[in-house]
């Protein structure tokens, strides 16, 4: 999927393009009060008082230039709502384009991308401006096959008259929105004079863009509008890595449908005299209310949903959710509900990954790093998961001396009344204002981070000893399992229960290896102008713990034992040397 950098200044005067902050302050303290209090919900709390909290520690979060992910929510689903997203014709003219839309109200922001063809988001300043749109939309015809008539911000460019050639959407810059390739990422980094270099390279490369971010928020907030069909106070979030801060591009969409404001806002009873409560069917567990809801929420996707393919409602699952591909975005799906624990997760990773930047910039490095080596994949399996990696290195970055993040349980002695939280019985509380947070001097590098990681994972115990970042301390484990990770929220509950042996096996010879290998002057150092096949600079640093392993084949335990660690990677330097000297000579 490709990008175009569309912001031209032909359209500049009437158009404020690439304005992040579109409405200000004031108003976005004032669709804070109106949105639910996300996030810093409070059970058994007042809503209210939560809400003017999370409001007030939200403003002085923003001076310091740090958002909550409260306030990224809110913006971000705003910006969705006053958005549209239409399928172009590369023949049309952009400023044609533009000169159509305006008819309708100022745009705030307009961007192009390609997947399956080209498309254009479009972002209005006031939401009636999509309403004035949509009432001049057509229903499709002259097929031979009957549309459903349903009507989404999913639109399609018809030009009827004159083709301009003159300005065309294929003629524009375009960036691309999947990651570069890995041999792509290699030679970039190789040209790069230091590993910290190398490693904001990485991230920059990597990482989601502007666009991306709003692109995700705008499937959300078209398939609300599916959702509210049934539920027309429900709201449809993205949590995970699409907002985590860890997210790559091309990363999958994780998508909670939030009911709260619905069951979980009860207006108060009188004591006394006549009050109404609704009807509602009962079922025999939440379990079964949310694989209902699912199930029919996941046949309208598949029957109405525009550009929703491959339903799959994966409704037995420990968390019951509902997969697709939304071709528009090309986007992979996964819709949950009931899913607040998860939610909670994906607000903490965001937190750890605002205190320090060195946490997103390991996170990253070591994710791709995984990637590359096969140890982690995008297919279900005995694999490790990225989630479960994030938290090994937030573990890492607590074990410091002295820690570059606090443990979960300071986080949570440091929580105040508004953020009290506590889902099924779980308790979810930890601190949202960062203002509240003293870390303690670390000044160790990240080239420093990124050795001693693999070092320490390299001689973790796992065979006896469970990570635990609530306590920043490892535990004997409390079950048998290779990889034992408690989950922060739900602590009865291993995050990587799905790894087996030899998957732990083959992540901790990598580890050993990249470890060694950041130790050898001869890969830890740039190596200048030397240049390997095809023009492409020799790699180097991280460059090199990207290349394809030696010791990826591992299948078990007793190899491993037969040909000692030390021994294989003495061998693997060999090699890399006498490839070096083969492509100098
Ligand atoms: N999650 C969790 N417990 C798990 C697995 C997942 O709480 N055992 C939550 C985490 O908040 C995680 C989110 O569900 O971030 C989405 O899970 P997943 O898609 O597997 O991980 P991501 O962090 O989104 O990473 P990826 O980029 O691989 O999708
Ligand atoms: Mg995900």
């Amino acid at each position: 999927m490709l990008i175009c950098a569309s912001f031209r200044k032909t359209m500049a005067s009437s158009f404020a393009v690439c304005r992040l902050h579109m409405r200000g302050r004031a108003s976005l303290a004032k669709c804070l009060q109106k949105t639910d209090a996300f996030l810093h919900r409070s059970i058994g709390t007042d809503v209210v008082v939560a809400q003017a909290e999370a409001t007030r520690s939200d403003e002085s979060d923003e001076k310091n230039g740090r958002k909550s992910l409260h306030t990224l929510h809110v913006e971000r689903q705003e910006q969705a709502e006053r958005s549209v997203l239409i399928s172009c014709q590369t023949s049309t003219n952009e400023k044609k384009f533009l000169k159509y839309l305006t008819k309708h109200g100022e745009i705030n922001k307009y961007f192009f991308y390609e997947s399956y063809g080209v498309y254009a988001v479009v972002e209005f300043a006031n939401q009636e401006s999509v309403a004035s749109l949509l009432e001049g939309v057509a229903i499709p015809g002259g097929s031979h096959e009957s549309a459903v008539p349903f009507k989404s911000r999913l639109l399609s460019l018809r030009n009827l008259g004159s083709v301009d050639s003159s300005n065309q959407l294929s003629g524009w810059q375009c960036q691309p929105q999947t990651t570069i390739p890995i041999n792509e990422l290699i030679k970039r980094l190789s040209r790069e004079e230091s590993i910290k270099k190398q490693i904001s390279s990485l991230t920059e490369a990597y990482q989601l863009t502007e666009e991306n971010s709003r692109l995700r928020f705008l499937v959300c907030s078209l398939l609300k509008d599916i959702a509210t069909a049934y539920f027309p106070e429900c709201t449809i979030k993205p949590f995970g890595s699409s907002v985590n801060g860890f997210g790559k591009l091309g990363c999958d969409l994780d998508m909670l449908l939030d009911l709260d404001s619905i069951s979980g806002r009860n207006v108060k009873l009188p004591k006394s005299g006549l009050s109404l409560e609704y009807q509602m069917k009962r079922a025999n567990s939440e379990r079964a209310v949310t694989q209902s809801i699912l199930s029919v929420i996941g046949k309208c996707v598949d029957q109405f949903g525009p550009g929703c393919v491959g339903v799959q409602k994966i409704l037995n699952a420990r968390c019951p959710l509902v997969r697709f591909a939304h071709q528009p975005s090309g986007f992979q799906c996964d819709l949950t509900a009931n899913n607040r624990v998860a939610m909670k997760s994906t607000e903490l990773l965001y937190l750890y990954g605002e205190l320090d930047p060195r946490v997103r910039s390991l996170v990253f490095t070591v994710r791709c790093w995984a990637r590359a080596h096969g140890v982690t994949s995008s297919i279900p399996g005995a694999w490790i998961t990225n989630f479960s990696l994030t938290v090994m290195v937030l573990f890492f970055l607590q074990k410091r001396s002295p820690p570059i993040i606090p443990t979960l349980d300071h986080l949570r002695d440091l929580a105040g009344p508004a953020d009290k939280s506590v889902i099924e019985g779980n308790d979810c509380t930890f601190v949202s204002d960062f203002n509240k947070i003293q870390l303690q001097s670390n000044t160790e590098t990240l080239e420093q981070l990124l050795g001693e990681f693999f070092e320490f994972y390299a001689t973790f115990p796992f065979s006896r000893m469970s990570l635990n970042i609530r306590k920043g301390k490892e535990q004997n484990k409390p079950e048998v399992a290779p990889l034992h990770i408690q989950n922060p929220f739900e602590t009865s509950l291993n995050v990587s229960k799905n790894v087996n042996a030899s998957q732990l096996d083959r992540f901790v010879a990598l580890c050993q290896e990249s470890a060694w290998l950041l130790q050898q002057s001869e890969t830890s150092t740039p190596r200048g102008s030397g240049v390997g096949d095809e023009g492409a600079p020799t790699p180097w640093g991280l460059a090199t713990l990207l290349l394809p392993s030696q010791v990826a084949g591992i299948k078990s335990r007793k190899k491993r034992r037969r040909e000692p660690a030390s021994e294989r990677i003495k061998g693997l330097l060999e090699s890399l040397k006498n490839k070096n000297q083969l492509k100098k000579s």
